[in-house]
């Protein structure tokens, strides 16, 4: 494989990185000419291009760019069967300058190849990762939409690709990067109940992992909440359905007199959120004191009921910031005035200034492509 190096400057710094020969092959008639990119919906359209690679025999190749299009599969493809199957979810957005700027891509990255650890599959070298992600967002960077609370979604997607049906880590494996213009993930503040019959993660389970089980695994109790009224769910632990990990596909958040509180890390069941981790830094500079602790359901009902509890957002990348109107538990309505918080909207807006260029990158997490 050819490789060779190149600098360009991220911010005020000069990074070097290995700068991949990846086959491009350009498509002949761009879509994006049928499109309206301002207020597009959440992963619906696909741009014009998108990385491919395969591991096989032990080692990656026929790394390509090239025009988006299906896929071909064998019906007893493994990852069908047995799902090993990982993703990762991203956002690039552009700058005042009129460049492409993927917000703190190494993060995902790293946390992609952590999944995939987890999963038993192969890591993705960073040159395939890093540099395919970037020649295939320079590509398609008119495909960035401008418009406020818009971005254009990167999905990189590694699945299991043996042809056979025993029950063992497949020696094959594809890896794509495909990229969705998109506008905000939910239009209004959510209802929520807390689930406590499902469980998303246990300790030793997968639940750390962005593996497409641990998706498909949550769509039953969400359906059940949805026809009762609620957006997502609340989980909880699987021994006692009372200490409680993520809302929906997000981590969460508490404001509770005036201190945030997160489900910590270290139980191994719930993502380590790039965006989780970017609003615990943010309200630190802010001032506000952030614990990372393992919360109970009952603490939150007492905070309510003391008038303590005066918020709950959840974050992730697809959605940012997602405030919530109600938190039900066991047909109790804990209800606030979105409209009156305070916090939730602070971080939000400091996270959109640093991605819009509006104010300094205090961290650098912006990573220009170009
Ligand atoms: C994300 O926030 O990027 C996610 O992966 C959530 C969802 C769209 C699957």
């Amino acid at each position: 494989m050819l490789v060779f190096f190149c600098f360009f400057a991220v911010q005020n710094y000069l990074f070097m990185i290995e700068s991949m020969d990846i086959l491009i092959t350009k498509t002949e008639r761009s879509k994006l000419q049928d499109i309206n990119l301002e207020n597009i919906p959440f992963g619906r359209y696909f741009t014009d291009h998108m990385l491919e690679a395969d591991f096989e025999k032990g080692e990656w190749k026929n790394v390509e760019i090239k025009p988006y299009q299906p896929l071909l599969m064998d019906p007893s493809m493994a990852a069908l069967h047995y799902g090993q199957a990982i993703f990762e979810g991203i956002k690039a957005y552009r700058g005042k300058d009129g460049k492409a700027y993927i917000f703190r891509p190494y993060d995902n990255f790293r946390r992609f190849n952590a999944s995939a650890h987890r999963m038993n599959m192969p890591v993705v070298p960073e040159e395939i990762f890093m540099d395919g992600m970037r020649q295939l967002i320079k590509l398609d960077s008119n495909w960035i939409p401008s418009q406020k609370d818009h971005s254009l979604y990167i999905r990189p997607v590694m699945f299991s690709t043996d042809h056979m049906l025993g029950v063992r880590p497949s020696e094959s494996y594809k890896f794509l990067i495909i990229l969705s213009p998109t506008g905000p993930y939910f239009v209004k503040p959510m209802r929520i109940a807390v689930e406590e019959v499902y469980t998303r993660a246990a300790k030793g389970g997968v639940g750390y992992a962005k593996n497409a089980g641990n998706y498909g695994g949550s769509m039953l109790a969400t359906t059940i909440a949805n026809k009762k009224g609620f957006d997502q769910v609340l989980w909880t632990d699987a021994e006692e359905h009372k200490w409680l990990q993520e809302v929906g596909m997000m981590n969460v958040f508490f404001i509770i007199d005036g201190v945030a509180v997160t489900p910590s890390l270290e139980e191994g069941t719930i993502l380590e959120g790039v965006t989780r981790d970017s609003v615990i830094r943010g309200l630190q500079d802010m001032g506000i004191k952030v614990e990372e602790r393992k919360i109970n359901i009952d603490e939150i009902v007492a905070a309510y009921q003391s008038g303590k509890l005066t918020e709950i957002f959840g974050t992730g990348t697809a959605a940012v910031i997602a405030p919530v109107q109600e938190l039900n538990y066991q047909g109790i309505a804990m209800t606030f005035q979105t409209a009156d918080y305070k916090i939730a909207p602070s971080i939000r807006k400091w996270l959109n200034d640093i991605r819009e260029g509006n104010i300094a990158d205090p961290y650098q997490w912006m990573y220009k492509v170009n």
